[in-house]
């Protein structure tokens, strides 16, 4: 335990600086990512918006494993497209389907404005060409793990949301995670059924 010497300082280890340990390209991306809230009026393509999705939930071995880590791979997290500004899909609430890698609509209509009022009126959700919101269907994990489950649910939207956020700095696209919401509000205005939780909004936009 720890050196006997001649003071009682606790043993302090100077460690490598970042350019000596060494410097890969991922660990560029952690150091750009950062939470940005505004955005180019652009639209954003159908093909970032795919990726974007499968960083999130997407499936990424054959067994049907996901890009985020899931305590018992229960998959208790569902991901919803609110699009306003998507070239080539039309403005709409859209859930997504992991396994067939599809969206399927459930509002239609550009519900970016009752999402931000939701959100605390916060304004780089009704400005920002489309949103992603993470939402928690705790029975299936609770099922297992009983009260846990419930942390490990939100635990694991933090791993989703930082995915997200780590894509989006490689594309040059700005996101921001959102969690200052009215539960009630948002799960109005995108219908999610009862027993949905939203957990996060992400926002997303060129930058
Ligand atoms: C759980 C959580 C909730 C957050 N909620 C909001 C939010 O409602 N609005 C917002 O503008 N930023 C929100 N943020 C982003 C933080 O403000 C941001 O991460 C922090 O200022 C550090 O900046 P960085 O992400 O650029 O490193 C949230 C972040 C976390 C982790």
């Amino acid at each position: 335990m720890g050196d006997q010497g001649l003071t009682d300082l606790p043993m302090k280890i100077k460690l490598p600086e970042r350019e000596a340990a060494g410097r890969s390209s991922f660990e560029e991306i952690l150091a750009k990512r950062r939470s940005i809230r505004s955005y180019s009026e652009k639209a954003l393509s159908e093909s970032d918006v795919a990726r974007f999705l499968w960083a999130a939930q997407g499936i990424s071995s054959k067994e049907g494993f996901r890009t985020a880590p899931s305590a018992g791979a229960l998959y208790p997290l569902e991901v919803h497209l609110v699009a306003g500004n998507v070239a080539g899909i039309e403005p709409g609430v859209y859930r997504y389907i992991s396994e067939e890698h599809s969206l399927i609509e459930d509002v239609s209509g550009d519900l970016r404005a009752k999402l931000a009022t939701a959100a605390l009126s916060q304004p780089m959700i009704r400005n920002a060409p489309a949103s992603l919101v993470i939402s928690a269907v705790y029975p299936r994990i609770t099922s297992k793990y009983m009260k846990r489950g419930i942390r490990y649910a939100v635990m694991e939207a933090g791993h989703v949301a930082e995915n997200i956020y780590l894509l989006a700095t490689e594309l040059g696209i700005g996101t921001c995670a959102i969690g200052a919401f009215e539960d009630e509000e948002v799960r109005k205005a995108l219908k999610l059924p009862a027993n949905e939780d939203p957990l996060y909004i992400m926002p997303l936009g060129y930058v």
